[in-house]
């Protein structure tokens, strides 16, 4: 294999410290790469007046790949108070780097996987028929469309008199809403587009297809939401009808999925969603296998940039300690997703399987595996550091 060239954005807090032990995995998994490394987050927001300066797009864009730990967002007031002093009163205004990174590359596939280790402390366990114990193995893959939807951004409170005139042609908004002053009106819309809804549901089949999950479930409610959640759910019969007819298509509505998620999560394979309900419904699962710690995400743009990252975020309160005791799991797992992506299977699943030996065997826990409240002391409590937790991970690697 080439040697390849990975951007890598290790962000704030927390996020620059898992991914230094994801690279460090990597190397010694023998992944062959070049990384260079890329500004973004906090820091560039207070010196530059930008969280995701234009040479770090121009990097991501040219080298396609990205591993990202995560960053620091503040709400604007805050953030604007903490800017360099030579730029205060200029004008900058902070907006997210992840929103960003979304917007200009249009990734709007993002892939969350979720799926049980065997004997983590954390899994989910519920009562069987019988009243004995049992821990379903999850293992459940949600696609979440990143781009629409009620994320969009088409927002507003007091609505400019055009929109508002649009809504008032509608019989449902004049019947319902009709009654009420504009001024206090707040309206946040929820967009769906043909295109990405197929490319969101294709990208779920595919998967599917090609990871061998007997079905897809296209999570969201189009008995009420009929022209979006319809519409996902149309492309998505007549999809699988027409070039996945091997795959089976299950739909279930988000609130009855969030009330089973515990009555059968096993039985899930392939996840796809709009944005908020995907958000949602991955979330939902991420806190069976474990939570932040172990949840990872992938995002995906039409013209192949691939950006890998856990869910969570900079846990500023963490990123200060002098041993760090956070976990790297999910980081890791965020790198493997990315070897997957680039056809680096066999490393990924080595990995896997490694990080599956360390916590199967139990003897090397972070804290929130052993169900501690993070502080400085847990590592004296018996929780493995972050570091202690990879080299465990390197230890198995064969
Ligand atoms: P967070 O995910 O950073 O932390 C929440 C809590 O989850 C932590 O206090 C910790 O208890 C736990 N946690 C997180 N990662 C963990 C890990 N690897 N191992 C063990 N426990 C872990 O979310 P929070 O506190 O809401 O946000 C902190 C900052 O991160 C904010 O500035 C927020 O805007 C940003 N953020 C960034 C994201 C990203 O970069 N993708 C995503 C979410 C939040
Ligand atoms: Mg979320």
């Amino acid at each position: 294999m080439a040697r390849r060239t990975i951007v890598a954005l290790p962000g704030d807090g927390i996020g620059a410290v898992v991914l230094k032990e994801a690279v460090r995995v990597l190397d010694a998994a023998g992944f062959d790469a070049e990384y260079i490394y890329g500004d973004i987050g906090w820091d560039f927001w207070c010196k530059e007046g930008n969280p995701l300066p234009q040479r770090t797009i121009d990097l991501i864009a040219k080298h396609k790949i990205a591993l990202f730990g995560a960053i620091t967002s503040k709400p604007k007031d805050e953030a604007v108070a903490e800017l360099a002093p030579e730029l205060q009163g200029k004008g900058f205004n902070y907006s997210s780097p992840i929103v960003g990174l979304r917007q200009h590359f249009g990734l709007d596939i993002c892939v969350r996987p979720c799926r049980s280790y065997k004997g983590n402390p954390l899994n989910f366990i519920r009562r069987g028929k019988d009243g004995t114990p049992e821990e379903p193995m999850v293992d459940v893959v949600i696609f979440r469309q990143n781009t629409e939807g009620l994320y969009g951004g088409v927002e507003w409170s007091n609505p400019p008199q055009q929109v508002y005139d649009a809504l008032m042609t509608h019989p449902k908004f004049r019947e319902n809403f009709g009654w009420c002053p504009k001024e206090e009106l707040a309206v946040s819309t929820r967009i769906f587009t043909w295109k990405y809804t197929e490319r969101i549901v294709r990208a779920a089949f595919e998967y599917a297809l090609k990871w061998g999950y007997k079905s897809v479930t296209v999570c969201e409610k189009p008995n009420v939401i009929r022209e979006t959640s319809g519409l996902m759910w149309k492309i998505a019969k007549e999809m699988q009808k027409k070039d996945f007819p091997g795959v089976q298509l299950w739909n279930t509505n988000i609130d009855a999925q969030m009330m089973w998620l515990t009555k059968n999560p096993e039985e899930y394979g392939v996840i796809v969603a709009g944005n908020m309900f995907g958000d949602i419904v991955s979330d939902a699962f991420a806190g069976l296998i474990g939570g932040l710690g172990f949840a990872c995400s992938a995002q995906f743009s039409e013209d192949g940039i691939g950006v890998f990252e856990p869910t969570h975020g900079s846990a500023p309160k963490y990123a200060g300690y002098e041993v760090s005791i956070v976990n790297p799991v999910a980081m890791i797992e965020s790198a493997c997703m990315m070897l997957d992506y680039i056809d680096e299977k066999a490393i990924a699943e080595r990995i896997r399987k490694a990080i599956a030996d360390v916590i199967e065997e139990g003897r090397v826990k972070t804290y929130d595996m052993m169900k501690l409240t993070g502080k400085p002391d847990v590592t004296g409590m018996g929780a493995a550091s972050t570091t202690a937790m990879t080299d465990a991970i390197i230890a198995k690697l064969k």
